[in-house]
């Protein structure tokens, strides 16, 4: 298993973030194997839900296997397959939009991903976008590594965004410095 779960730490901050929004409807992309989903399901109030779309079908099974234990399946809905794939899915099926929105999938696609999750939004809810600093990497004028060059695209894109207010915030993780994209929709 990848090394990509959020630190302790931030997985309490997002938790503090989904409560000050007053979270009821939550959406995530990358469940990995649901280590922040727990922390962003255990800020909802009672009847509160969380959908989060995983890819990979081994941290799916896994994830299932863990939000069952944290008694969590009645709140959290996990859905296997592509991000970019599922969302219009969700679009159509949905029809509250979402009050807290988690990404934190591949990094590629950030910029599409923000786009999507600014569709099912309303005006004042919350996007927050891990690995955005990447230990300052995005900093380079140079890099092939295609994370770094899909969150460098978002940062680029953060600038000149009219739908929605955004800061970064650098966080300490586990393994080494990030930090997040913690924005409002307008
Ligand atoms: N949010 C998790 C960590 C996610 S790691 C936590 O903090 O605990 C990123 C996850 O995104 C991985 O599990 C990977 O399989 C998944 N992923 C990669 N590409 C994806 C895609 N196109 N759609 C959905 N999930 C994807
Ligand atoms: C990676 C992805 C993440 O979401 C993360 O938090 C850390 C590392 C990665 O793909 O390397
Ligand atoms: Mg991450």
């Amino acid at each position: 298993m990848p090394e990509a779960n959020i630190s302790p730490n931030q997985g309490k901050s997002l938790n503090i973030l989904a409560r000050a929004c007053s979270a009821k409807n939550i959406l995530e992309l990358g469940t990995l194997v649901g280590y922040s989903t727990v922390w962003l399901a255990r800020a909802l109030p009672a009847g509160g839900k969380l959908i989060t779309i995983e890819y990979d079908e081994t941290n799916y099974k896994i994830a299932t296997e863990n939000i069952k234990e944290a008694n969590l399946e009645e709140v959290i809905t996990i859905r296997q397959g592509k991000a970019l794939e599922i969302l219009p899915e969700i679009e159509k099926n949905q029809s509250e939009t979402f009050d807290f929105i988690f990404i934190d999938a591949d990094k590629p696609p950030y910029v599409e991903y923000l786009k999507w999750a600014i569709k099912l939004s309303r005006k004042g809810s919350m996007i927050v976008l891990d690995n955005v600093i990447r230990n300052a990497e995005v900093l380079k004028e140079e890099t092939s590594d295609p994370r770094v060059v899909g969150v460098k695209n978002l940062n680029n894109y953060l600038k000149g965004c009219q739908a929605a207010d955004f800061t970064i915030l650098q966080m300490v993780g586990a393994k080494e410095y990030d930090g997040m994209a913690i924005g409002i929709v307008k």
